[in-house]
């Protein structure tokens, strides 16, 4: 049982032990810690890792990616990771961090935020679709061999 509100912050280079370990649960693999740090100065300005937390512990991440592009004056806004602990799970740590992003891509004047879910995820569509996403189109994927 959640005691306070959620809270989000950006993550900065202090938290790459932490991040590190959030996209390990996450997707099974990630650079370790030092490479982490290394790498979040290298995507500075193109993705924010946003650090959600309850109770004063770490809970979950979300990463968002923003680039401009040639098809309008607005940058691209794509989450790219999003992920919160089994023990802090319908707590709003999950909609706190995704509003936290749409207000940093709203702020850069992006008009839309977009992901990717797997179709099999039945708890990722009816979280996505609870906080007002849609379903817009099929990625297709080539793999470079
Ligand atoms: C999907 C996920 C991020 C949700 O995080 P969360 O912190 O539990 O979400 P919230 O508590 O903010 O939930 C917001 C709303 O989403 C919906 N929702 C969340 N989990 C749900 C579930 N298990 N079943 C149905 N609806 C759910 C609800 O409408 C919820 O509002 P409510 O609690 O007031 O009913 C989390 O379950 C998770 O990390 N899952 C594994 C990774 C994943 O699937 N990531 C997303 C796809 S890439």
């Amino acid at each position: 049982m959640t005691l306070s509100q959620p809270t989000v912050r950006p993550a900065d280079s202090p938290d790459a032990p932490a991040i590190s370990d959030l996209l390990y649960e996450f997707n099974g693999k990630a650079l370790r810690p030092e490479d982490l740090a290394q790498r979040l100065a290298e995507v500075q300005g193109t993705e924010t890792v946003f650090l959600g937390e309850a109770d004063n512990l770490l809970a979950g991440l979300l990463v968002l990616r923003t680039t401009p592009t040639l098809s309008g004056p607005e940058d691209w806004a794509e989450i790219t990771e999003m992920y919160v602990r089994p023990s802090s799970r319908r707590q709003g740590v999950g909609r706190a961090l995704v509003e936290a992003a749409v207000e940093y891509a709203r702020a850069r004047g992006c008009t839309e935020v977009h992901l990717l879910v797997d179709p099999e995820n039945a708890v990722g569509l009816a979280f996505y679709a609870a906080l007002g996403f849609c379903r817009d189109s099929w990625e297709m994927v080539r793999a470079i061999v």
